[in-house]
C-alpha cells in the first residue's frame, strides 16, 4: 500500500530527524515537509547521532529565537563530529528572517528553506546531495504558486513519517497575514494572506480522512479571514455568510470527518454566521481559540487589534448564546510598551470575567521591523515577569475549577493515542478540548466514546469508558 515499497529493496532507508519550534502552522509544514520526504526514502529517528538529516523547524514570534538556533547548531556540530554523515537543514520563520545572516555566522547549515518555499525541500536536498553546496530558498508565496500547488499537487501523509497522532491532523488553508498588528513579526516572515481554493482544502481533508484522520484543525494566521483574496481576485463568490463560514459548512460535509475545529481565529473577523455555525453544526465542537491580547482598550489600540474589549465581548456573547457550553481560551501579552499597573489590571478583570478554560500568555517580546518596537516607552523585564506570574496564577485557579466542575459529566470523547510510557492508558479530548485520560484494555485511538468524568487535575481530566 505504501508508495515506499516501491524503491527496491536494497536501498537503505535515510534517517531524518525534524525538530519543530512554534505555532500549529510550524507542526503542520514540518508533517507537510515529511511527506513530501517519503519519495526520498527517508525515516524518522529521534536521535541525531543516527541522523542523515537534521531539519529545524524554526519559530520567530518571539525574541532569542537566532539565538536558539544557533545554539542548537553549535550543539549539532558537535555531535557531527562523529556523525559525519549528517546534513543539516533550517526551515521556518528563523530561515526567512535571519537566515542569511545565520549560514555566514554558523557554517553548518547546509540547506536554508522559508516557510513560503517548503515544497521546494526534496529538490534542495537532491541538489546538495550532488553538489554538495548549500542550498538557499527563502521569499514569500505567491498566489499564482498557490495556484498550482492547487492543480498540480496533494498533499501526501505518510503515516509512518507524520507525527504520531494520525486520528487529528492540521491542514493549511491559508498562509500569510495582512493585519500588523504593531507587535507581530507574522506579516514580515510569512508575507501576505493567500488563501489555497476551497476545492483543493476539500480535497486534502478527504485524503486525511482517507489516511484514517477522524478531526482536522483547519490552519491561518487569521483563519476566519480565509478567502477574502479569492473574493478580490474573483474565484470565488461573495456570499452572505462569508467564505470561511461556506468552507467550514464544506469540510464539515465531508463522510468520515467527525470533527472540525480551526485556528487561530482573530476576533476582527469574527462575524455573527460563524458564531451560529457552532450551533448549526454538530462536527464543529464547543471549543474555540479567540485571541485577545489585552483587556485594556489603550493598549489594543496601540496594539491596532482594531476591535474594542466591548466588541470582544460581544463575540463571546454570541458564541456562548449558539453554544452555550462551549469553551474558549486566548493568547494575552503582558508588559506591552506603555502598560499602565490600571491596565493590566483591566486584562486580569477580562481573564476573571470570561473564565477561559487556557490560556497562552507571553511577555512582551520586541521584534525587530515591527511598529512597537519602535515605541518608547518599553516595559523593564522585572515587570513583565511579575504580570505573567499574577496572570498566570488567577488563570490557574479558574482551570482547576472549570475542569473540577466536570467531574460526574458524561463526555463524549475522541480518543487520539495511546500513552508511550504507560500501556493501556489511552488520551482523547471532549468536544470542549479538555484532555481526558481513560483506562481500557482494548485500542480506543480513533473512537468516539461517552466517558464519565471521575476526577479532574490542571492539566487533564480522568474518565471511565460507559
Ligand atoms: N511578544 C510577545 N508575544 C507575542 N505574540 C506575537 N508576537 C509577540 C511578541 N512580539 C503572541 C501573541 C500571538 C501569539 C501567537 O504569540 O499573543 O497571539
Ligand atoms: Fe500577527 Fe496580528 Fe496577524 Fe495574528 S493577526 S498573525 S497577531 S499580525
Amino acid at each position: 500500500m505504501q508508495q515506499n515499497n516501491q524503491k527496491p529493496a536494497t536501498s537503505p532507508r535515510k534517517k531524518i530527524l525534524v525538530e519543530t519550534w512554534g505555532c500549529q502552522m510550524n507542526v503542520a509544514d514540518s508533517e507537510k515537509m515529511l511527506g513530501m520526504l517519503q519519495d526520498q526514502n527517508y525515516e524518522t529517528t529521534q536521535s541525531p547521532e543516527e541522523a542523515d538529516l537534521v531539519l529545524l523547524n524554526t519559530c520567530h514570534i518571539r525574541e532569542k529565537a537566532k539565538h536558539k538556533v544557533v545554539s542548537r547548531l553549535g550543539r549539532l556540530r558537535e555531535i557531527q563530529k562523529k556523525n559525519k554523515n549528517m546534513k543539516i537543514a533550517v526551515a521556518g520563520c528563523v530561515a526567512q528572517a535571519e537566515g542569511k545572516k545565520l549560514l555566514k555566522q554558523t557554517g553548518n547549515i547546509d540547506i536554508l528553506v522559508g516557510p513560503g518555499k517548503i515544497d521546494d525541500l526534496p529538490k534542495l536536498i537532491e541538489e546538495n546531495q550532488k553538489t554538495g553546496a548549500q542550498q538557499l530558498s527563502i521569499g514569500f508565496k505567491k498566489a499564482k504558486d498557490h495556484e498550482e500547488e492547487t492543480k498540480d499537487t496533494k498533499s501526501k501523509v505518510n503515516p509512518s513519517l507524520a507525527g504520531k497522532n494520525t486520528v487529528s491532523r492540521y491542514v493549511n488553508i491559508a498562509q500569510g497575514c495582512d493585519n500588523f498588528c504593531t507587535f507581530c513579526v507574522v506579516p514580515f516572515t510569512r508575507g501576505r494572506e493567500i488563501s489555497l481554493h476551497p476545492s483543493k482544502i476539500i480535497d486534502d481533508v478527504t485524503q486525511q480522512v482517507e489516511s484514517g484522520a477522524r478531526e482536522v484543525t483547519l490552519l491561518g494566521q487569521n483563519v476566519n479571514s480565509y478567502g477574502h483574496d479569492l473574493i478580490r481576485s474573483n474565484k470565488l463568490e461573495l456570499t452572505n455568510d462569508g467564505p470561511f463560514v461556506n468552507l467550514l459548512r464544506d469540510v464539515a460535509a465531508i463522510d468520515g470527518l467527525q470533527r472540525l475545529r480551526f485556528t487561530t481565529s482573530n476576533p476582527h473577523d469574527f462575524t455573527l454566521s460563524l458564531a451560529k455555525l457552532f450551533r448549526d453544526e454538530r462536527k464543529l465542537g464547543k471549543y474555540i481559540h479567540l485571541p485577545v491580547q489585552s483587556g485594556s482598550d489603550v493598549v489594543l489600540e496601540r496594539m491596532k487589534r482594531k476591535v474594542t474589549v466591548a466588541e470582544y465581548y460581544e463575540r463571546i456573547n454570541w458564541l456562548q448564546k449558539a453554544s452555550p457550553e462551549i469553551a474558549i481560551s486566548t493568547d494575552l501579552i503582558v508588559g506591552f510598551p506603555g502598560e499602565t499597573e490600571e491596565q493590566f489590571e483591566e486584562t486580569v478583570e477580562l481573564v476573571k470575567n470570561i473564565r477561559y478554560s487556557f490560556f497562552y500568555a507571553f511577555k512582551y517580546s520586541t521584534r525587530k521591523g515591527t511598529a512597537a518596537a519602535r515605541f518608547l516607552d518599553q516595559i523593564p523585564e522585572e515587570i513583565k515577569s511579575r504580570r505573567l506570574a499574577k496572570l498566570m496564577a488567577v488563570q490557574d485557579k479558574i482551570t482547576i475549577e472549570l475542569n473540577k466542575n466536570e467531574i460526574g459529566n458524561v463526555r463524549e470523547v475522541l480518543f487520539q493515542y495511546e500513552s508511550s510510557k504507560e500501556p493501556g492508558i489511552y488520551y482523547g479530548r471532549t468536544e470542549q478540548f479538555r484532555l481526558v485520560r481513560v483506562k481500557s484494555n482494548h485500542n480506543l485511538v480513533g473512537e468516539l466514546r461517552m466517558v464519565e468524568i471521575n476526577d479532574a487535575n490542571k492539566t487533564a481530566l480522568v474518565g471511565s469508558l460507559l
